[in-house]
């Protein structure tokens, strides 16, 4: 897939002094939904801004569908829709104001049939008369999306656009992201709810300290990082672990009603036969087994951590 945005060694220090983005080097893919994970303090937010254009690059550059962010800034910019992080509207405007001048801003004609279709697909059709300032937390965040979206960009940007916004409502808002994503337009997301990402991405990027340390097709990493967890209900309990049985990732758990053998799925294909056939020579028993693969979630504790 032809990448839309190209982002090349870039760099970020604030007027403090502080190093928010180190070298950072990515492409992202049309129509593809990227999500930026990592966390508070890492980046992710300086990145976006960055790609958007609201804050200014210390070195690298980034063009988007071939147009230099800077250099050629109009042209970039009105293929993009940003979701801010930070809430920040103007109060005493009404919601259909807000999304009409918000589509004139990037010079597109006032189209009525859209932006009511936008606003109905987003639940704020009713509320289309309503001054900003009597709309709730959620329905200003839908808002903010719909803003974003008023002059059809091909590329949307989500920061945190799911921060305080209720389970059911989220579920919502996901569904307006895969339905834009079904149409071309590339996403790219950033979210402190992995299993957000783990349900939506197709790519996976982690962002930790400024550096871009990961970025991944979602599937590949699950597979390829994923560790996986045996867990055998003995039919009596063990007081301790026989000492034919002892390996890596192997304990005794519940009392020693449960055996929990946790392994990596690359590099172990014939290890879980060998456990088996060792507890059969030791003569354990169980009931019952099952296994779980690790979670997204796993995985991005681990990277950070390391
Ligand atoms: N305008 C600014 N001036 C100085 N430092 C800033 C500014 N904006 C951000 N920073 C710093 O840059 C670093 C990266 O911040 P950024 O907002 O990009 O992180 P983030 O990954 O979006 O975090 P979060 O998950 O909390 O939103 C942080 O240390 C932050 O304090
Ligand atoms: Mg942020």
């Amino acid at each position: 897939m032809p990448s839309v945005i190209s982002v090349q060694n870039l760099s970020k220090t604030y007027a403090s002094g502080l190093k928010a983005l180190d070298d950072v080097s990515l492409e992202i893919e049309r129509g593809e939904i990227l999500a930026l994970l990592g966390p508070n303090g890492a980046g992710k937010t300086t990145l976006i801004s960055i790609i958007c254009g609201i804050v200014t690059k210390s070195s690298g550059s980034v063009t988007v569908d071939g147009h230099d962010n800077v250099t050629d800034f109009r042209a970039a910019r009105k293929l993009i829709g940003l979701v801010p992080q930070e809430l920040h509207l103007s109060i005493f405007e009404t919601v259909w104001d807000t999304v009409a001048f918000s589509r004139n801003l990037y010079g597109r004609e006032t189209n009525a049939a859209y932006l009511e279709e936008l606003l109905k697909k987003l639940s704020l059709w009713d509320k289309k008369d309503q001054k900003i300032m009597a709309l709730s937390g959620g329905m200003k965040r839908r808002l903010l999306i719909a803003k974003a979206l008023a002059h059809e960009p091909r590329i949307l940007f989500l920061d945190e656009p799911t921060a305080g916004v209720d389970v059911a409502l989220r579920q919502d808002l996901w569904n307006v992201v895969r339905a834009l994503r079904d149409t071309g337009v590339t996403i790219i997301l950033t979210t402190h709810y992995i299993e957000e990402a783990e349900d939506l991405a197709d790519r996976v990027g982690v962002i930790n300290q400024g550096k871009l340390i990961l970025i991944e097709d979602k599937k590949a990493l699950m597979r390829k990082m994923g560790q996986k967890r045996l867990t055998l209900e003995l039919a009596k309990p063990l007081a301790k672990l026989p000492k034919a049985l002892a390996r890596n990732g192997l304990a005794l758990l519940d009392g020693g009603r449960e055996l929990h053998y946790s392994y990596d799925v690359r590099s172990s294909k014939d290890s879980i036969a060998k456990l088996l056939a060792d507890l059969a020579k030791a003569n354990v028993t169980f009931n019952d087994l099952h296994t779980e693969q690790s979670s997204l979630e796993d995985i991005f504790l681990g990277l950070v951590k390391q």
